[in-house]
């Protein structure tokens, strides 16, 4: 969680820091700060409580300048949200540091540091990091890369690390180990990030660190060593992402703008995928052709929405391409004995490649006997992508609402490939596959006719601004979609959602529903319907408000306590994709309604990269 970024250059830096910080901010807003080394070689350090623009405001009174710089936007672990917590931390106005990650050993460093007479200022993990490298360029008389190199084989945990000091102007170190960091390749200047978004106004040009590497920065030069101290060379990368890639443009919020790049977005998933109506195996690895035919078993792991995708894939791949699926969520996976089946593929979904609790289970997962790892995710230079033997990549392009929505219509359309992909080797004839892939060539045309249902859907959403509570009703592979639409009201509304398998509904939360309990069900017209439809008037013989997603020809009547949305005709395979976006506008306009700070909700980020 928590966005870093830093600079050292030969022209003054807080501009670049501040536009890093204003697009890091997806990473976590319960603070920010910058700290730099000014004209006369001192730390000047702003802080403040809460978002960029408080920080900004901060500086527009006590303006700070300086060629080499770091700033920090926090999502608060240890100890809460304030000015206090807020990075960078300072020793003894020499040294300062900016952090991403959990140190776990930080309470045994911290008593060991008040032993030696610190006093610490902060609640934060991050404070024994300072402090250690002030003792070891102090009293150890170590050089600012020797302190870190020496601090960092002593931190047990997460790290990504951006530092400087007094002693020595124009340089700054930075280090990475579980948490991400990418190094910014400008002329004569060069920038640390969290993820390249932060830094593309600035270059095109990146080194992704390695786990454990530590790099010594200065505007002129950079020279990075791997854990054991080697010089080492990383290459540069060049991305083709335009400076404004990650910008909001003419729409009021991210989630908006992404809600309606869905249609493109998914052509850009499917682009060179489908050949003649086949999926081509080569789009998920070199090898991966020949080691599909020994695929028996899909293990699938991971977390929030990328979780609903996972669960919609199992009924798919169980359904369509006769595998058997398990799916967990990471934080659970990563914690318990496992029974490994000969021939099984792990796969993990992930927007970011960041998350932590999915990272650490693929980790595991790779000791584990499985037969390849296989990740679906939307960046390419991610950690889990880097982690997997191979990558789906969902070219969804930057997804910084904290809600997710694109990433998920397009998770489930890469998913899609890869059932078929694996399908063909269990059954699946090749007219059903043609079917398929010309349902998911038709998709991004079927979804810009349900974003039409925009107004009428911002309507419905009126019956939601002065609800606390509602429940999401499907069944069959829609019910993780349910599920998905229920995560994104409570995510984005703070309305108190709950997903039921509408069957399921009998058996207790019927004693809820009330006319103060709005309940949304997804009904496409499938095998699946006349059983809703029993679910639905038990809803409404109990005076609850049905607020129904029907298919154009589902035999359902608007009634009284009963509100009917028509969505476009589809196909029964791809309608969790298509019934997905209904329920992205509803939570969208009721958190609207509510006033809430869509992009940012509140106590959230967007990457979260502890566990
Ligand atoms: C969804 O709206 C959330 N932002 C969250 O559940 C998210 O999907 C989850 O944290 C997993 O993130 P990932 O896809 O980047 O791994």
């Amino acid at each position: 969680m928590c966005g870093i970024v830093g600079a050292v250059a030969h022209r003054l830096v807080t501009p670049v820091l501040l536009e890093g910080l204003k697009r890091l901010e997806y990473r976590g807003y319960d603070s920010a700060g910058i700290a730099v080394l000014d004209s006369t070689n001192q730390l000047a350090r702003a802080r403040a409580k809460g978002k960029v623009r408080g920080l900004e405001e901060v500086m527009q009174t006590t303006p700070l300048n300086g060629r080499v710089g770091i700033a920090h936007t926090r999502w608060a672990t240890h100890g809460v949200p304030s000015l206090e917590n807020a990075h960078p931390h300072i020793c003894r106005d020499t040294v300062a540091v900016v952090h991403n990650g959990i140190i776990e050993n930080h309470e045994t460093l911290r008593a060991e540091q008040k032993r030696k007479g610190h006093n610490f200022s902060s609640e934060t993990d991050t404070e024994v990091i300072v402090h250690e490298i002030h003792d070891k360029m102090t009293d150890g008389g170590l050089d600012l890369l020797a302190a870190v190199q020496a601090t960092v084989s002593i931190l047990e945990g997460a790290y990504a690390l951006g530092v400087i000091s007094t002693e020595e102007p124009g340089r700054l170190v930075t280090a990475r180990k579980g948490s991400p960091l990418v190094i910014g390749v400008g002329e004569r200047e060069h920038f640390i990030a969290s993820d390249i978004f932060a830094l593309l106004g600035e270059t095109q040009r990146f080194i992704f660190l390695e786990e454990g590497d530590v790099a010594d920065m200065r505007a002129d030069s950079i020279t990075i060593y791997d854990e054991d101290g080697n010089k080492v060379e990383r290459p540069i990368s060049e991305t083709k992402l335009a400076a404004d890639s990650a910008e909001k443009g003419s729409y009021r919020h991210y989630m908006e703008k992404e809600i309606y790049e869905q249609p493109q977005a998914i052509s850009n998933t499917l682009e060179g995928r489908i050949i003649n109506e086949k999926v081509v195996d080569e789009s998920f690895g070199p090898d991966a052709s020949a080691a599909f035919d020994l695929v028996k078993r899909v293990q699938i792991v991971a977390c929030g929405t990328s979780f609903h995708a996972g669960m919609v894939a199992k009924y798919w791949l169980e359904s369509i391409a006769n595998l058997p699926c398990d799916i967990e969520v990471a934080s659970e996976y990563r914690y318990r004995p496992h029974i490994v089946s000969e021939g099984t593929l792990f796969v993990t979904i992930s927007q970011s490649g960041e998350t932590a609790d999915t990272l650490a289970a693929l980790k595991e997962a790779k000791n584990m006997g499985y037969a390849h790892t296989l990740a679906i995710c939307n960046v390419p230079e991610s950690s889990i992508v880097r982690e997997s033997e191979w990558a789906l990549m969902t070219r969804a392009g930057p997804e910084i609402g904290v809600a997710s929505t694109k990433a998920f219509t397009t998770q489930l359309v890469a998913l899609l490939l890869l059932v078929v992909a694996l399908g063909r080797r269990n059954g699946l004839k090749a007219e059903k596959e043609a079917q398929i892939t010309r349902q998911l060539i038709n998709l991004p045309a079927e979804i810009e006719q349900v974003l039409e249902l925009d107004q009428e859907i911002k309507q419905w959403a009126k019956c939601f601004g002065d609800k606390h509570h509602a429940l999401y009703l499907g069944r069959g592979e829609q019910y993780p979609v349910a599920m998905e639409g229920a995560l994104k009201l409570k995510e984005i509304s703070y309305i108190h959602a709950e997903a039921y398998p509408a069957g399921e509904l009998k058996h207790g939360p019927l004693a809820l529903i009330d006319e103060e309990m709005p309940v949304v069900a997804v009904a496409p017209n499938n095998e699946l319907l006349e059983k809703l439809k029993s679910n639905l008037q038990e809803v409404q013989a109990r005076g609850g408000q049905l607020f129904v997603f029907a298919d154009a020809n589902a035999p359902l009547d608007a009634a009284p306590g009963v509100k009917i949305l028509r969505v476009a005709e589809t196909d029964e395979v791809v309608a969790p994709i298509v019934y997905t976006i209904p329920l992205q506008l509803l939570s969208y306009h009721a958190a609207l309604i509510k006033g809430t700070d869509v992009d940012q909700p509140r106590n959230l980020a967007k990457s979260v990269t502890v566990e």
